[in-house]
């Protein structure tokens, strides 16, 4: 399905009329271990996605599924609380939907957070990465189909999807907390099943150093729509086949309630100095 830009605006339209006077600036979208932050904005006005035109369901276990606005280290934001994946069966056109929404509501920031397999094999499980590109070779655009020229060009530039003033807060804010913050690419793979040991090896010959079901279409989405983007991974696990166990669901979960606390500090104290 194609999105009209009168269904983003009906999806706006909606929102807005429940916002009030409220304008978000900052967009941000929690992944594993994270969505928790959704929970502490203060003067929340919290919306289902059932309960916005348009809007698909979120259903991935740890996903809440509802978008909340209101102030976050002294921001204005929109925090999506859960996001949809493709595995779920959405396209990526879905999963990217509420990017535009928020851009539409005055968002002119997104900060993305995701949990990843760890590629590489000099870093350790457990680590926070900030994103500096991204790779989505093997799977379709979420701006195939007509283009809305409201949002952007039919061929945007993806030179820097991660904005580069963006990344240097992002390394000031870390060092500021003695947070040891690597760097690099995020892999894509649309899943649901974690990456063969050989995918693996391909993402790290490609360049890759995470590997994600997540984060790329919206990032390509509010790149194209003019949205400044800032990414955080947690390194949940080594990626599949560099240590002789299964990847579970529940390692990653794990990580992140370990994470919780460096993670979100991170994420508010980039937030603050926005
Ligand atoms: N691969 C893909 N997605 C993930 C992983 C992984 O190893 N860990 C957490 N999300």
């Amino acid at each position: 399905m194609t999105y009209t830009y009168d269904q983003y605006q009906q999806s706006a339209g909606y929102i807005r009329d429940r916002l009030g006077a409220f304008a978000p600036k900052v967009a941000m979208i929690l992944g594993s271990g994270l969505g928790f932050l959704g929970d502490v904005v203060e003067d929340a006005i919290a919306i289902p996605y059932g309960e916005i035109p348009h809007f698909k369901a979120s259903t991935a276990p740890g996903h809440k599924g509802r978008l909340v606005f209101g102030t976050l280290s002294g921001q204005k934001v929109a925090v999506m609380q859960g996001r949809m994946h493709h595995y779920e069966g959405y396209s990526y056109e879905d999963v990217s939907y509420a990017v535009r929404v928020l851009r539409l509501l005055g968002c002119d920031t997104l900060i993305v957070t995701n949990a990843a397999g760890c590629v590489r094999t000099d870093w350790q499980a457990g680590e926070l990465m900030l994103i500096t590109d991204q790779i989505k070779l093997f799977s379709e655009s979420p701006l195939r189909g007509e283009n809305l020229p409201q949002f952007g060009p039919r061929f945007p530039d993806a030179s820097h999807l991660y904005t580069p003033r963006l990344q240097q807060l992002a390394r000031k804010v870390a060092a500021s907390q003695g947070v040891t913050l690597r760097e690099g690419v995020y892999f894509y793979c649309y899943g649901p099943q974690y990456e063969t040991p050989a995918e693996v090896r391909a993402a790290r010959i490609l360049g890759g150093d995470a590997v994600g079901m997540s984060t790329a279409p919206e990032v390509i989405v509010a790149a194209h729509c003019g949205m400044q983007v800032l990414g955080f991974t947690l390194l949940s696990n080594m990626a599949a086949g560099i240590l002789d166990q299964p990847l579970s669901e529940q390692e990653v979960l794990d990580a992140a309630a370990a994470a919780r606390e460096t993670f979100s500090s991170l994420v508010l104290g980039c937030l603050e100095e926005l």
